[in-house]
């Protein structure tokens, strides 16, 4: 199963890219987990939404190609970070890969509230008319990994807290099922 993943934060020793990697190596038998570049991608420009660069549209035939999607990211001032929104909002014009594209999202803080704003947000932003993801319903799916210097091993750059590992497995396994269930026609605005 082919996953694209976005990480919302471009800095190098980013909790949220560590989790990314812990998603990559721990489900490699079931999952083709890339990390799609977002730093590259140029600010969105709506003069371009029809004819993006090149840089775009290989990032958006990434996506279009994908089974699902996951999103990791932090919370920034209550909600995602820009360069993330940049991202969504380039896949949101033209061809629209992300409607009814299957989607986990999930994201990681050293704060107390494990990014819940954020995801809140990106629920929205993931509902609107460009968008129209298919989001993994939130009952029990909630991957909010606070406190996050506790939970990852610097070293290893992972995530090692072994309870929320147990409970991020269960989680994958219902968006395995969840993609499963869905397929999906790119659409033209
Ligand atoms: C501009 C900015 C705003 C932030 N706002 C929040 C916030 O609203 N909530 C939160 O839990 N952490 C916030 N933080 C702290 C981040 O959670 C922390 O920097 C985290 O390590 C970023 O994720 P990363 O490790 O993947 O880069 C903010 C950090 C920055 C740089």
């Amino acid at each position: 199963m082919k996953i694209a993943t976005l990480v919302g934060s471009l800095r190098q020793n980013s909790y949220n890219l560590q989790l990314a990697l812990t998603l990559q190596e721990r489900y490699k038998d079931k999952l083709d987990v890339e990390i799609l570049d977002i730093r590259s991608l140029p600010h969105f420009d709506q003069d371009k939404e029809l004819d993006p660069p090149d840089v775009v549209q290989r990032f958006k035939a990434a996506i279009a190609e994908a089974d699902g999607v996951i999103i990791v990211t932090p919370e920034y001032n209550w909600s995602v970070p820009g360069v993330l929104k940049n991202a969504l909002d380039w896949c949101s014009r033209g061809e629209r890969v992300f409607v009814g594209k299957p989607v986990l999202t999930m994201g990681a803080t050293p704060g107390m509230l494990g990014t819940v704003r954020a995801q809140l947000h990106l629920r929205e932003i993931l509902s609107s008319p460009g968008i129209q993801a298919k989001v993994l319903p939130p009952g029990g799916n909630e991957v909010l990994v606070n406190m996050a210097m506790n939970k990852f091993d610097p070293e290893q750059r992972r995530l090692v807290d072994e309870a929320t590992l147990t409970f991020l497995d269960g989680v994958v396994e219902k968006f395995i099922a969840f993609v499963q269930e869905h397929t999906v026609q790119p659409v033209r605005a």
